[in-house]
């Protein structure tokens, strides 16, 4: 399947053969209705393994986080147990009349206590007590603990899935993709700053908005003038291929790109430099391994790249740059809402006020870019909301954007109870 070349008239063909099975017209009732949203939530989002933390922010035992899944209505509490160190998922809904147990971000513990009557329980989730417990007759205390949420890793990454039971494993359901990236080195990556933008729009115009590069050209004319090159002005990606539900890419820059304005081109070089990005941990640990020679990235060999786009479906992207990586998560708040959350991960803290400034800088030009999507999106979802336009149309060269509908639709059309 992956015959590699670097020229886009070819790799258009590859493209073509590989990724246009899917749909060239989608109807825009899937972007606008609320019945469909909720068939998302039953059988996609609920049914399918979810990226929500990394390990490491649980290094040790009794250490514990909370999250918010909005998308299902669902507050997790993931903790490292006491004993065994091992990774559990619950619901952060108290047995006996369903208070809220953990209600602080996170923290390390042996017990969690519900701060309404008391009722405890042990890091595996297991009851501990009951103040007044003969007054229970009722409770069976090997079945009344937390109620667990399926929960695995992979390379660092905490997945959740919300099946009662799920029909894959983590491994079965990343499969190829999960192979090729499995050595990726996230864990290098230990300083992270987080971006968080909310779109009024649907979850799906959003993430096709990063599953082409069709629009940069237009829309980023002036924020991201640094990708388009001659012999693909209009950033097509390159590589593009599909493992089944999930997909890939490899995203170009401009070798020849020179900044005009001063600030970037201090930033550049900074860059070129190794700011940020290869001084280590700074606690003698070794300088982050970079992902340009990791296995699976830019297997097509491009002279100059921007990031590797790896889909892992439905909600989330990573992209490996020269610089560290960026998680994106697609969280959907309602049928025209999304909130997009930008994880930004580099080597080490920055150790100078040099590092300091490229660092903001990344980070408020990729907020700036972002937010330009945030408005074409918007505006996007009015003109399906309209009722006029019936379907749109998705070119060959977002063999992406087919691709993932497909998949969507398929997750759709399953029978299997939900
Ligand atoms: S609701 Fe938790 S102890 Fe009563
Ligand atoms: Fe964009």
């Amino acid at each position: 399947m992956n015959k590699l070349q670097t020229n886009w008239t070819d790799h258009w063909g590859f493209a073509r053969d590989f990724g246009l099975d899917g749909e060239e017209r989608i109807a825009t009732e899937r972007y606008t209705s609320p019945e469909i949203y909720q068939q998302e939530k039953d059988k996609l989002f609920r049914k399918t393994w979810l990226a929500v933390a990394r390990v490491s922010e649980i290094p040790e035992p009794g250490d514990y986080i909370k999250r918010k899944i909005l998308t299902l209505d669902a507050e997790v509490v993931i903790v490292r147990d006491k004993k065994d160190g091992v990774i559990r998922a619950f619901y952060n809904a108290c047995p006996h009349r369903g208070v809220a147990l953990v209600r602080e971000c996170g923290g390390q513990t042996g017990v969690f206590v519900c701060p309404y009557h008391g009722w405890s329980f042990k890091t595996d989730g297991k009851l501990l007590g009951i103040p007044g417990s003969e007054n229970f007759p009722q409770i069976d205390r090997k079945q009344t603990g937390l109620a667990p949420v399926h929960c695995d890793i992979w390379n660092g990454y905490i997945f959740l899935n919300f099946d009662e039971e799920p029909r894959q494993t983590l491994a079965e359901y990343l499969g190829e993709l999960g192979e090729l990236y499995a050595e990726l080195p996230f864990a290098d990556y230990r300083h992270a700053v987080d971006i968080i933008q909310d779109a009024p729009t649907n979850w799906k115009n959003f993430l096709d908005a990063f599953n082409e590069g069709y629009h940069v050209a237009v829309l980023h004319a002036k924020s991201l003038p640094a990708l388009a090159t001659k012999e693909n002005p209009l950033n097509h990606m390159y590589d593009q291929a599909f493992m089944a539900p999930h997909s890939h890419a490899t995203i170009q820059s401009n070798p020849d790109y020179r900044p005009a304005g001063k600030v970037e081109q201090l930033v550049f070089r900074a860059i070129g430099e190794g700011a940020l990005n290869k001084s280590g941990g700074g606690d003698g640990s070794p300088p982050a391994r970079p992902f340009g020679t990791a296995r699976g990235v830019n297997r097509i060999g491009l002279p100059s790249t921007s990031s590797e786009l790896i889909n892992v479906f439905p909600l989330s992207q990573f992209h490996p740059t020269a610089l560290g990586y960026m998680w994106f998560q697609f969280w959907p708040l309602s049928h025209e809402r999304v909130r997009f959350a930008t994880r930004v991960y580099f080597a080490s803290k920055p150790r100078s006020y040099r590092d300091k400034f490229v660092e903001v800088f990344m980070c408020t030009k990729h907020r700036d870019v972002v937010s330009e999507d945030v408005a074409m999106t918007h505006v996007q979802q009015i003109g399906m909301k309209s009722g006029g336009l019936k379907h749109i149309n998705i070119g060959e060269m977002e063999p992406l954007v087919r691709f993932t509908h497909g998949q969507i639709q398929e997750y759709l059309n399953r029978q299997d109870p939900c």
